[in-house]
């Protein structure tokens, strides 16, 4: 999907926010999409306060001059934009590939609404088919981790396997919060509600990237044009 066709769906998005708001600033490519035109529109004397979700967003908004914030000083957020990996019919997402979904979903949870950017590639009839479920894991214990999320995968899964993330061979992904991540390979995920509190269960598991009921718009780029999906 062509960046100009990310571009659209994050000016449909931006076309949202009104001056004074707080916002929720994603992060992946399509989010960068929309910090670079909020960032157009605060040099031209837009009004706003803005959470990042990750430290790669941060510097994005910094440069651009987006008035920053946190969620110490904030209580709430008006509207959080984001990307997504997968979007099913009723707009419950998995998220995570740039392994920024606990900030994500912290922030997305603070926020009284969350709108997703996207090509329609995102697109999925069921969660999990396409995409392996981005699982973020405390360093110590990893084994024992390992062992029950690859347990929950027989249980929940269609058949699919495990790994652990890595920015090269041998050398481990480590989010912004210092955790570690295990893609994880499901398959056709039918019951993404159980499979959560099932994860969260796991003590060695922080956070997954099932966003379930927390978004209610979704900007889709098609070559056709934008197209608004509501849940
Ligand atoms: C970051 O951790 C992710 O949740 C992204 O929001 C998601 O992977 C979408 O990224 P792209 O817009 O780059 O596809």
């Amino acid at each position: 999907m062509s960046e100009d066709l990310k571009r659209q769906a994050a000016a449909m998005a931006l076309a949202e926010i009104r001056s004074g708001m707080r916002l929720g600033l994603g992060t992946g490519s399509t989010a960068w999409h929309f910090v670079d035109l909020l960032g157009e529109k605060v040099a031209a004397g837009f009004e706003c306060i803005c959470v990042p979700t990750s430290e790669a967003t941060a510097r994005q908004a910094e440069a651009l001059n987006i008035p920053l914030s946190d969620l110490e000083t904030l209580d709430r957020l008006d509207l959080t934009v984001d990307g997504a990996d997968e979007i099913d019919p009723q707009l419950n997402l998995i998220k995570g590939a740039g392994g920024a979904l606990l900030r994500e979903k912290i922030v997305a949870d603070a926020s009284d609404a969350m709108v997703v950017i996207a090509d329609a590639s995102k697109l999925v009839q069921t969660l999990g088919g396409r995409f392996p479920l981005p699982v973020e894991v405390n360093r110590f214990g990893l084994g024992a981790t390992r062992r029950a999320v690859a347990e929950l995968i027989e249980h929940h899964g269609t058949g699919g396997n495990l790994r652990l993330r890595e920015t090269s061979p041998g050398t481990p992904f480590v989010t912004d919060g210092g955790h570690l991540i295990l893609d994880a390979f499901f398959g056709r995920i039918s019951q993404p509600e159980a499979l959560s509190r099932d994860l969260l269960d796991i003590a060695g598991v922080v956070q997954h990237g099932l966003f379930l009921k927390m978004c209610k718009t979704a900007y889709v780029a098609t070559p056709d044009g934008v197209k608004a999906l509501t849940s």
